[in-house]
């Protein structure tokens, strides 16, 4: 799919001022997406859940400029405060679209955007925030020109969209759970998107539990562009991409199964992998810490305790998230609250569950 349109111009002057609201996710991938090429293309297929309480909300403003720039003409508000990184950030990213929308050079732009987590919680909001921006600009597409056949190609468009701002952000367009990459068995899969799989997800699946435990919430030591481009050198890569599309076809069959053993299974085996392929990067990074581990050892013994299916996951940071199905969540929470709180920085932790996905919301004024 081609979406480069150099027709998709405005005449300024008609334009009435307006503003689109977003709510976005964020999600957690099941198989990762680590290592990517050429504009944003990933090296391997990944699968995620969409989550229900972390969010970006995003309101895009936006008004006629009397002459087009060059350049594009944001400024960015997060909580209600000028942002000078992130208005650089989506300065950048906006103008990237040109190609896609070169309109975006004709309308001058402020955006507002806040997060239902707290920043310092060391959770990354590059997928509900791209995914809430691109949303936004969709939106304004069907206002400023035609509305799209169907909700299925809207979504399509905001995750292509997503994709080129931040490649997890694809993910999170869709409620449920999503996969992003071209897997042969998987009909309307791409690299340039990502697909709902929703449908076909076992009804154990679709209100999992996923509690995020902060370890630490300081801010990365490294970025994940760094580390998606630390893999070119990286003596597993090729074994690592070919492992990742078969796990995530397997994936896809224990998603609508509902076999939660062997989801834990691969779920934990991503995230250490993951973990893994950082530490034999050059230069190597280490981003779990000791209480990392400490909490991975306790999930371990609690398992093999009491047989609840209570497994981990890792995203490019020291954080556990924990997924586990909703008939066992009363003990695990206590389990949490118990033992594993001790080793969460300031004792916090995010409840959340698998969600419905974005979701257009009115514009306060
Ligand atoms: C470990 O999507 O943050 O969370 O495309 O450079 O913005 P960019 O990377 P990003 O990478 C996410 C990596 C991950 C795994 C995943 O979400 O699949």
């Amino acid at each position: 799919m081609n979406y480069h349109n150099p027709s998709l111009t405005v005449i300024s002057s008609e334009i009435i001022p307006g503003a689109i609201r977003w709510r976005s996710p964020s999600n957690i991938a099941l198989v990762k997406y680590w290592g990517k090429h050429g504009n944003q293309l990933p090296q391997n297929a990944s699968v995620s859940f969409t989550l229900s309480g972390a969010a970006t909300d995003t309101t895009l403003r936006y008004k006629s400029r009397q002459e087009a720039g060059e350049s594009v003409e944001v400024a960015l508000l997060l909580d209600g405060t000028p942002n000078s990184g992130f208005t650089e950030r989506t300065k950048a990213f906006l103008e990237k679209l040109l190609p896609v929308y070169p309109f975006l050079k004709q309308l001058s732009f402020t955006i507002e955007t806040s997060n239902s987590f707290p920043h310092s919680a060391g959770i990354a909001s590059s997928a509900s925030g791209m995914s809430a921006l691109a949303l936004c600009l969709v939106s304004l597409e069907e206002e400023l020109f035609e509305p799209f056949a169907d909700r299925a190609e809207f979504l399509a468009k905001a995750s292509y969209l997503s994709r080129l701002g931040s490649g997890s952000a694809c993910r999170s367009v869709y409620g449920g759970a999503a996969v992003w990459g071209k897997l042969p068995g998987l009909d309307g899969s791409s690299d340039e998107y990502a697909v709902s799989v929703t449908e076909s997800l076992h009804e154990v699946f679709k209100n999992y539990h996923d509690d995020i435990l902060l370890i630490s919430k300081s801010e990365k030591s490294v970025s994940s562009r760094a580390g998606h481009g630390l893999m070119e050198g990286n003596p597993y890569a090729t074994a690592r991409y070919a492992q990742a599309n078969r796990r995530t076809d397997e994936m896809l069959s224990v998603l609508k199964h509902g076999n939660v053993e062997r989801f834990g299974e691969i779920l934990e085996s991503e995230a250490l992998t993951l973990h893994a392929l950082m530490m034999s990067s050059h230069p190597p990074y280490i981003l779990i810490r000791p209480n990392t581990l400490q909490v991975i050892e306790r999930i371990h013994r609690y398992r093999a305790d009491t047989g609840n299916p209570l497994y981990f996951t890792l995203d490019a940071g020291p954080n556990l998230h924990l997924l586990y199905p909703h008939a066992v969540a009363a003990e695990v929470k206590q389990f949490i609250r118990e033992e594993l709180l001790y080793f969460c920085e300031d004792k916090m932790y995010l409840a959340d569950r698998v969600g419905k996905g974005p979701e257009r919301l009115e514009v306060n004024e």
